[in-house]
């Protein structure tokens, strides 16, 4: 029977310590970090993200602002806003938040942010140094998972890690942070053709498809680190990719979702913000 990795409990824990580090931060050096998210069009699971984050914020004593646009703007002032928060001296970390309405280039707005307040760490830059293993601001998702497996001591280096998806906010950002922590790693996706024999290799197997029920227990090793990254809603409820139930009995650590990745990325999300502040004075 596997051991649960309780992301909820786990980012309880490391808020609490960020927030003492915030207390300390205003104490010494007259710093509250900044957050300033922009939200584009009437996404009902984009709102409560959103709603989410700031909620988080403000009870770490975090100062974040949300500028919305209703989707019937030009790109330009989308952009425009951008621009204001990159120089806004109280903003450390800028957000938009994914996905934006198609009639939106998303990378071209997301590329104004500038890297010294990418708080996603989507941005050509920070990618740049992810690759080069300069790792700088991470995505929080990604970052999340491995600060959940370092919580329980579990290794990497060595391992076999397999990950279903390669989008830019998971698999593929995922894919490098495990490489440079030594392990061998497989990106899988839909066009992968052989995905059970693959994933049945895998001594951690990431799934990141969004679909339910997508990874069942034969796709499994007896012993895998399991990490469930998907989100989806059937009849009311949120359920991951994995079926978590059969593969509870097999694998060695599985994290349930809701209660797994999910918390893990905003309390990742509220680090960086933190990182991003304390280089404030060197802005
Ligand atoms: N817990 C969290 O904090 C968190 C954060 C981010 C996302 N999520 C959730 O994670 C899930 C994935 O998000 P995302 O943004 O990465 O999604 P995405 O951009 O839609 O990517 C899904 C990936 O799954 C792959 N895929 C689809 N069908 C497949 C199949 N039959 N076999 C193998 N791979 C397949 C796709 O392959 P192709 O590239 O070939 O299309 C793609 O790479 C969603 O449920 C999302 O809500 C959760």
């Amino acid at each position: 029977m596997a051991e649960i990795l309780d992301g909820k409990e786990v980012s309880r824990v490391k808020k609490e310590e960020l927030k003492k580090k915030i207390i300390e931060l205003k104490e010494k050096c007259g710093i509250t970090p900044g957050l300033a998210i922009i939200r584009v069009g009437e996404d009902p699971a984009s709102e409560i993200y959103v709603k989410n984050k700031l909620k988080a914020c403000a009870s770490l004593g975090i100062h974040a602002i949300e500028k919305h646009f209703e989707g019937t703007e030009k790109e330009e002032e989308i952009i425009k806003t951008i621009e204001s928060f990159n120089t806004d001296q109280t903003i450390d970390g800028i957000l938009v938040q994914s996905p934006l309405p198609n009639s939106y280039d998303e990378q071209k707005i997301v590329s104004h942010v500038l890297s010294s307040k990418d708080v996603d760490g989507f941005g050509i830059m920070n990618l740049g140094y992810l690759l080069a293993n300069q790792e700088q601001i991470l995505a929080a998702t990604p970052l999340g998972i491995i600060h959940l497996l370092d919580y329980y001591n579990i290794p990497i280096a060595s391992k076999h890690v397999v990950i279903i998806g390669r989008s830019q906010i998971v698999g593929r950002p995922l894919s490098i942070l495990f490489l440079n922590r030594d392990a061998t790693v497989t990106i899988t996706h839909s066009k992968t053709t052989n995905l059970k024999e693959i994933t049945q290799t895998a001594d951690i197997l990431v799934s990141a498809v969004g679909k339910p029920h997508f990874v069942t227990a034969d796709m499994v090793k007896v012993g895998a680190v399991c990490i469930d990254v998907g989100i989806s809603r059937v009849e009311n409820h949120v359920v991951g990719d994995m079926d978590f139930d059969s593969i509870k009995e097999k694998a060695s650590f599985i994290t349930p979702v809701p209660g797994g990745v999910g918390p893990m990325t905003i309390a990742t999300l509220l680090e960086n913000v933190y990182t991003l502040a304390l280089k404030r004075k060197e802005r």
